[in-house]
């Protein structure tokens, strides 16, 4: 195959069912905190606010023919931050959320992509000198990784998982009404979502814990809330879903490929595969050459491709992406071109080049190598 006929391929737009609204080409830009908002320790009301930066990254992302926009982690609690410097959407912030997320997603559709804010709760990941006190599913603490440490946690509260439930809908809701063409929900990556599905985290007795439907409810109810503030037919409802956590005793491919199922039945129409928590942090790459199970591909394809495609072969209307370790455009075209999936994502080479994909479709870059 010649490259303009794998340009043609990754150049082809592709439509979201519920919403009919249409992606220009096939490849998207990942959820990656941009560390872009207002950030005071002693005026914490005042935090999350995207600074003018904020809008000008996302627009240089456009302006490199992006075809989706993730924005990175946006916490849906202000007392409870992935990282210093996010951007939040908090009901009980002094700014005004419509007016201030309204920029950055107007640059990021601006050439004609498709926006989907990634809104996030961290639970027992907070790093601890953000929050000693977190709140997980269950009091299972994080021993220390990634370089930080993190409090024991104290199991959310029925009241206090509806609290959240209710948060991640008015963030949604907050979003449209900023303009967004949707937003992605954060269940992988060890945050909450799979605090509560992973059956080591989670311990606990009541509807919330024990049979994988337990488990799955907070997220399900999730995303029956937001339906309720913003109809999937105006506005996509992705999720960011672990394949498996690379953690004994976890969360298995079979039991994902269950939720999945129901969290497509329940509306979802966008899922970006990937792995991982904090303890493995597969979505990195290392995990997979060092857990003798899971060999890794050729370099420069998708490490999660094997995974996504099973995802693909069960699901029947939503768009199923995977991020993590493109690099080589004939791997991308390849697992387009066989409809094992439908999108590739990426993080670290659009950080590190906002032209990456127009450099793909200009033909101009075949591969980039991986940093790890
Ligand atoms: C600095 C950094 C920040 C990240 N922030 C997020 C985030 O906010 N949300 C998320 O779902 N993943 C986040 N990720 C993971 C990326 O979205 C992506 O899954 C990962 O980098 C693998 O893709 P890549 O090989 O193309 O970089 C982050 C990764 C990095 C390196």
């Amino acid at each position: 195959m010649n490259s303009s006929q794998v340009l043609q391929v990754l150049g082809q737009p592709i439509t979201l069912k519920l919403s009919g609204k249409i992606i220009p080409n096939r490849l998207y830009r990942s959820a990656l905190s941009e560390y872009l908002g207002t950030f005071d320790s002693d005026n914490i009301e005042a935090n999350g606010k995207p600074l003018p930066e904020y809008a000008n990254f996302h627009k240089a992302l456009a302006d490199g023919d992006v075809g989706l926009i993730c924005f990175g982690n946006i916490p849906v609690h202000r007392d409870y931050l992935q990282g210093p410097k996010n951007v939040i959407l908090d009901a009980s912030q002094v700014w005004e959320p419509v007016q201030a997320l309204a920029p950055a997603i107007e640059a990021a559709k601006s050439k004609g992509g498709i926006c989907l804010p990634q809104i996030t709760f961290p639970g027992r990941q907070i790093p601890e000198h953000l929050n000693s006190t977190p709140l997980s599913s269950s009091d299972v603490q994080l021993s220390p990784c990634l370089g930080m440490t993190y409090g024991k946690p104290t199991p959310l509260s029925r009241e206090g998982i509806q609290d959240l439930v209710k948060r991640f809908a008015w963030a949604a809701k907050t979003l449209a009404d900023a303009g967004a063409d949707g937003a992605v929900i954060h269940a992988s990556h060890g945050y909450i979502f799979t605090q509560f599905l992973s059956p080591t985290v989670n311990r606990r007795t009541d509807e919330y814990g024990g049979s994988l439907e337990n488990r799955a409810r907070f997220l399900l109810e999730t995303v029956h809330a937001i339906q309720k503030e913003v109809s999937t037919d105006r506005f996509v409802i992705g999720v960011k879903f672990n394949c498996h956590d690379f953690i004994e005793g976890g969360q298995t491919f079979e039991d994902e490929c269950i939720v999945f199922k129901w969290l497509e039945d329940a509306g979802v129409d966008f899922f970006d595969i990937t792995g991982g928590t904090y303890a493995s942090p597969a979505w990195r790459g290392e995990p997979l050459s060092t857990y003798a199970d899971f060999p890794s591909g050729p370099p420069g394809e998708g490490v999660f491709l094997r995974w996504a495609k099973e995802f693909k072969k069960i699901s029947t209307r939503a768009i199923i992406g995977t991020t993590g370790g493109w690099r080589d455009r004939h791997y991308m075209e390849r697992a387009i071109r066989m409809g094992e999936i439908d999108m590739c994502g990426f993080g670290r080479p659009l950080q590190e080049n906002a032209n990456f994909i127009k450099d793909l479709l200009l033909n101009k870059e075949r591969k980039q190598e991986r940093t790890w």
